[in-house]
Order: C-alpha cells, then structure tokens, then sequence
C-alpha cells in the first residue's frame, strides 16, 4: 500500500489549505478529521495531479503514513490538542513526530515535548501566520523545539513557506517551545500595529476630516512608500469596501468592540513575568478589552462632552506627519517585541536567532513589512543586538521621524482623541533614550515606608537610611 508523505489532523479552511500547499509542493499528504463531511470533501480541493486523501478513522490515518511518521496538528489550543494526542499517542511508533501548528501557548508545549519525548515521540511546537491564504500560498512559518526532527521536514517547510529575494519564510527559531513563543510575540507585535493603524484612522477621520474614499487614497499612498506592509495593504482595501444593506462603506457599520483569542494577552503577561517593558504592545491588548465597554463609554461620552476637533492648518503636512507617527510608532512595536524575545531566549534557553526571526517575518505572515527588511541587515551585523533602535542606521530613521510622532500625539492629546498606543510608543522612546530617569525617588520612598533599600551613583553597596518618619 502507498505510504503517504505528511499526515494533517484538523481540515478546517486552515489545516486543510496547508495540506494542500504540502501536496502541491510535490508531498503525499492524508487528511484526517473528526467531522466526516470534511473528510469526505478534502478530495474536492485538491490541485489535480496531486496525492490527497482523506481517512474515515484515525487508526487508518496512522497506518497510511510513511516512518518516521510526520503529522501536523490543526485544531484549536488548548484542550482539543490534548485530546488529539491522547487519541493518537498509543498508535505511534518511536521517533514519529508530531508538529502543532497552532497557536499553542508556550508552556502547554514544553509539557506535551516531555510528555512525548517520555515515550520515544517528537513533538514540536510550530508558529504559522498568514490566514487561510497563507496557508494555501506561501505562509511564514516558524518552528522549533528538537533539532533532528526539525531537519527532516525543513525540506517541505521551505518549499511550501512564502519567499522574499528567493529566500523561504521559515527557519528553526530554537530548542523547546520557542517556535510558539516566536508566534505569540508576532502576534502581540500585530496587536500593537493594528492599534497604531486604528488610531492613524481616526486622527485622519477625525483631525483631517477625510471621508472613506480619501482614507483609501492616503493608505494606498503610504502602502507604496517605506510603510509598504500587509496592515496597511489590507486596510487600504477595507476602504474600498461597500457594505452590502446601506449604501456607505462597511466599514463605517462595524460596531467598535474588538475580538481577541488570547495571544496578545499572553505577550502581555510573558512580558511582565520575565521583565521586559512592551507597553504599545499591552496597551493594544487593553484597548481592546476597553472597547468592550460599549455601553458605559456611550454614558461616558454624555458626561464628558468632547470639544470640537479642531483642523489642522495645514492638511498635507498633517496627513504626511500622522503617517510618519504611524511609521514611527511601529518600529518601536517591532522594537519591543524582539527586546521580549531576546530576554525570553535567555530566560528560557531557547537560542532564538533574531536575525532568522526578522528574515522570516518579511513575507507570508500578517506583521511583514518593508521595514523587516533593514532590521534583517541591523541583525546580520550585530545578532546579538538587545534592543533594535540601538543600531546606528534604525537611529538614523527614528531621529528624522520623532517630531512628526511628538506632533501628532500632542494634537491627538489636545483634541481629545483617543491614542493610547501613539503616546505609549512615544513614551516608551522617550523612557528608553533617557539616561537619568526619575526612578531615584521611587527608591527613596520604597525604603521610607518600607527599608527596601537603595544603591547610590557614587559608591558601590546596598544603603538604608532612617528617613524622617514623624509622617508614618
Ligand atoms: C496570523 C494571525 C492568526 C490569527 C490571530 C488573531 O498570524 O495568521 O495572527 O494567528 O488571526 O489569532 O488573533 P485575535 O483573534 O486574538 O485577534
């Protein structure tokens, strides 16, 4: 019996258009599904020519496989990746590899690698950005975990991975679950640029006074500069978009309270457990949760009256500074979240190859920008960078864009809009290029109220002083 290539668990639009980038990249895939229907129909999408099949019962999905076994998982975190396992593990052979290619948190992944390692099995953790037609094109894809298993399906990877310069968006991004934690800090660097984007929208709508049809204009404009990305391609599009009931754009009838399946929050909290300051990235995934509260910020909004948003003077220069912020405000996003993945690469030993990260998120998944590209030659010279706006060229592109961001968030702050993730970004900046910070009297108050201590500036060792304490 033909013994296929790549086994698939889970034919939602995600897994089932990965199996078919696989199959079309000259691999024997077979597909296996709890719902049937999905099953049946796999044979339906296939590219003619191709070796595709579907199998009524995970045993037989098992045996149809070639060894070592290599199968990837497409289901939900959490729960449904254990039940999969505990169905799947006692038909396994040794050495046969299983690769989870959702959005698995970190440490559910370290425990299902012992788990299975435990029982002579691979498991690999695998980050996979690009939608449903990344998976079917070319998505960026980024694993981790055992080196061995790794090399054996580096070859398909490369070959169904999107390509920049001829280059394969994918590369081993380190031991354990560092393929996951890659994905989850792309993924909380997504939430910090959709946020900046959303906030530009409204400083244009809002400031500028610009209707749909001119947001289109200017996000096509700025899509064809140096802010060239997936985000800003895509929303250039949605304004284009008519809304099938009402006679305007769509967007304008999408009610204003964002969604969010957990993976900023977990960059969020990863980020305060090891200690790494990300504060646009946590500030997006609030806003979102302070989105939610449709109800009250409409009673708020009657209490709190707003005053007319005043227009800018000059409109082009406006426009041209809200993008410049825009631009600005994302490459410190970048900055933050590469900054966690240094720590975490430290902390939790995964030897996370920055340079490999930035090449591989130029192309298929939905943070790639033309920007990746010069932080790629930033990480080709110096791979071992803490903070990417310490390199010397990033310097020069953030000095020539501070004042625009600086004038953008004040008039944001003087009218009254909304941008909690410009002025973090700036903030942020601000914090990180300051050498002196106020924290000093922080200390002085810890150790009033609470002897925590202090270091001092001109002599090494840990001091207490018996502050004047009348006032406790
Ligand atoms: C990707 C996306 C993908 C998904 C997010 C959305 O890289 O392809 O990040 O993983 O769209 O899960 O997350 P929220 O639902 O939390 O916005």
């Amino acid at each position: 019996m033909e013994k296929y290539n790549y086994g698939v668990i889970g034919l939602g639009v995600m897994g089932r258009n990965l199996l078919y980038n696989i199959a079309d990249n000259g691999f024997s895939t077979a597909g296996f599904d709890l719902d049937e229907e999905k099953v049946r129909e796999l044979h339906n999408g296939a590219t003619p020519g191709t070796s595709v099949t579907g199998t009524a019962s995970l045993e037989d999905f098992v045996s149809a496989l070639e060894s070592p076994r290599k199968i990837i998982l497409m289901v939900p975190a959490g729960k449904p990746v254990d039940a999969v396992l505990e169905s799947i593990i006692p038909l396994l052979s040794p050495k046969d590899i299983v690769i989870d290619a959702g959005n698995s948190y970190f440490k559910d992944t370290e425990r299902r690698i012992a788990d299975l390692a435990s029982k002579n099995l691979h498991f690999m953790g695998m980050g996979v950005s690009g939608g449903e037609q990344g998976a079917r094109r070319g998505p960026s894809i980024m694993p981790g975990g055992d080196l061995e298993a790794f090399k054996l399906i580096q070859p398909m990877l490369e070959l169904i991975s999107a390509k920049v310069n001829g280059e394969a968006c994918t590369a081993y991004m380190g031991k354990g679950s560092a393929g996951n934690y890659v994905k989850m800090v792309h993924n909380g660097i997504e939430y910090a640029i959709m946020q900046l984007i959303s906030e530009a929208y409204d400083l244009l709508r809002k400031g500028a006074k610009l209707s749909t049809d001119q947001l289109y204009e200017v996000f096509k404009k700025w899509n064809e500069g140096e802010m060239n990305s997936f985000l800003i391609e895509i929303t250039r599009d949605i304004f284009k978009q008519k809304d099938d009931l009402t006679d305007g754009f769509l967007v304008d009838q999408i009610l204003d309270r964002a969604g969010a399946k957990g993976t900023g929050k977990w960059t969020s909290e990863q980020a305060m457990e090891i200690g790494v300051s990300i504060p646009t990235i946590d500030i997006a995934v609030t806003s979102r949760i302070l989105s939610a509260y449709k109800d009250e910020r409409i009673k708020a909004s009657q209490l709190y009256i707003k005053e007319e948003v005043a227009t800018p003077e000059n409109i082009e220069l406006f426009i041209k500074e809200v993008g410049d912020a825009l631009y600005l405000a994302t490459l410190i996003s970048y900055a933050q979240g590469l900054a966690l993945l240094v720590k975490a690469s430290e902390e939790y030993k995964f030897d996370i190859p920055l340079k490999d990260v930035v090449k591989i998120w130029r192309g298929g998944c939905i943070i790639r920008s033309v920007l990746l590209e010069k932080f790629y030659t930033a990480y080709t010279e110096n791979p071992n960078l803490s903070n990417i706006l310490l390199n010397r060229e990033i310097s020069e592109i953030v000095k020539s864009k501070v004042k625009p961001l600086r004038n953008t968030a004040s008039f944001a702050v003087s009218n009254g809009i909304p941008s909690l993730g410009i002025q973090s970004a700036l903030g942020y900046f601000d914090a990180y290029s300051t050498d002196t910070l106020p924290v000093n009297l922080i200390q002085a108050q810890r150790d009033y109220f609470g002897a925590h201590t202090y270091q001092r500036i001109d002599q090494e060792g840990i001091f207490h002083t018996l502050w004047n304490t009348e006032n406790i």
